[in-house]
């Protein structure tokens, strides 16, 4: 989108323009385009068809105030969502920022939720397009002027500093140049790695939103680690710096929207195979990652079914708010035929599969062990020391 387009988008002139694009059932569709252009020119028209379309999209992140932020494709894909925002936002506010500096802003998504937890924002946008979206964004959130958006590049220009004051603090949610949400590699990050870690070390407080796939090895000592996930999802790593809530060293699973915590001790003792594998438990993918599947394999007193895997074998069913519970109704060996006569004999037609620690496309085995029956089972595959097997499970909790 041009800069012209996007300053037109985000003025009052453009509201009668996106009203006619969202009475579209399909905004994307040819009649939607030919329509709009007789009132609008071609770029109006695509402009405010695409940015329904985006609207729509962003309800899952952002619920019914979707409808009323404006967003570049990029700009939603790499957008906070809004439970995490404001989990950070909070934690900036605890830990006693006033005020806090938002290096690479996108579409605002962090700096909205900052702004509405209180907080001064300065949110820096290199992409004029973005910075302008930006600005509308934070305008309609918080329209006390409490907050501005500089449009300018964090790591060359010199008039973008942050306050060195004991209450500002910093964040950096750096962009994923290939687009690819997954790859978060560190060369490719702008604002750069070195310049996201410089920053922390030159505020008293502040954070850097990163890859939660990060290598453990590559988080400097002095920052304090949360993987965080939403709904069962992980989404982030959030690191720290200056929060005493994670302090240096620290690393935390993080649930939301519960909002249960997990601090992983630095080292925990490998939990002994006690018994038979009565209960599975698959434990949260932010637990997993955060390193916690021994501590709980203790608290329910289990052991990894397999070290590294991230499943936990039990004889006992005790409630855990950081893991899902399968009673093991039987076990099978993981191999096709076998699997496939299972499936006729109890006659399976929806078939749940989960696996870890196994190359296996869930998706491919199910369509070759054809259920076509009118029952539905859960099948957890997992490498075991007795080999690749299959356990017929039941959700316990
Ligand atoms: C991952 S997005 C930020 C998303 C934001 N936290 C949100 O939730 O909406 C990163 C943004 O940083 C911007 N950016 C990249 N390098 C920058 C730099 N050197 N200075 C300022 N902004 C930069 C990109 O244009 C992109 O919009």
């Amino acid at each position: 989108m041009e800069l012209l387009t996007a300053k037109w988008l985000v003025s009052p002139a453009a509201q009668p323009a996106l009203e006619q694009a969202a009475a579209f059932a399909d905004p994307r569709s040819l009649a939607a385009g030919s329509a709009m252009r007789k009132r609008w020119t071609p770029e109006q028209s695509a402009a405010a068809l695409t940015q329904v379309a985006l609207r729509r999209k962003a309800v899952g992140k952002f619920g019914e105030s979707a409808a009323r932020l404006f967003f570049t494709p990029d700009g939603l894909q790499q957008a906070t969502r809004a439970a995490v925002a404001s989990w950070r936002a909070g934690q900036l506010r605890t830990a006693g920022a006033s005020a806090v500096t938002d290096l690479g802003c996108g579409i605002a998504a962090d700096s909205i939720a900052f702004a509405r937890a209180g907080l001064r924002v300065r949110a820096v946008e290199c992409d004029p397009v973005t910075a302008v979206l930006a600005a509308a964004n934070l305008r309609a959130a918080c329209p006390d002027g409490a907050a501005e958006v500089i449009q300018a590049a964090a790591q060359q220009d010199e008039s973008v500093t942050v306050g060195q004051s004991a209450d500002q603090a910093v964040f950096l949610d750096p962009a994923r140049r290939t687009g690819d949400r997954r790859s978060w590699r560190l060369e490719d990050l702008s604002p750069s790695w070195e310049f996201c870690l410089d920053a922390l070390r030159r505020q008293q407080l502040g954070c850097v939103k990163a890859g939660p796939g990060l290598e453990h090895s590559l988080i400097p000592d002095e920052l304090g680690a949360v993987w965080v996930s939403e709904s069962g999802e992980l989404v982030e790593l959030c690191l720290w710096s200056g929060n005493a809530a994670y302090p240096a060293g620290s690393r935390t699973a993080l649930l939301l929207p519960q909002g249960d915590e997990l601090p992983i001790p630095a080292r925990a003792a490998p939990a002994e195979r006690t018994g038979q594998p009565r209960y599975l438990y698959e434990p949260d993918p932010a637990v997993i990652r955060a390193g916690g599947v021994t501590q709980v394999a203790e608290a329910v007193a289990g052991w990894p079914l397999r070290p590294g895997i991230g499943y936990i074998a039990s004889e006992q069913l005790i409630r855990s708010g950081f893991a899902t519970a399968f009673t093991v109704l039987a076990e099978l060996a993981f191999d096709e035929r076998t699997l496939r006569s299972w499936v006729k004999a109890n006659d399976i037609g929806i078939l749940e599969l989960k696996t870890r620690g196994l190359a296996v496309d869930p998706a491919v085995l199910r369509r070759r062990l054809r259920p076509r029956g009118h029952n539905s089972a859960t099948l957890i595959l997992a490498p075991t020391d007795a080999g690749a097997r299959a356990f017929v499970v039941q959700r316990s909790f």
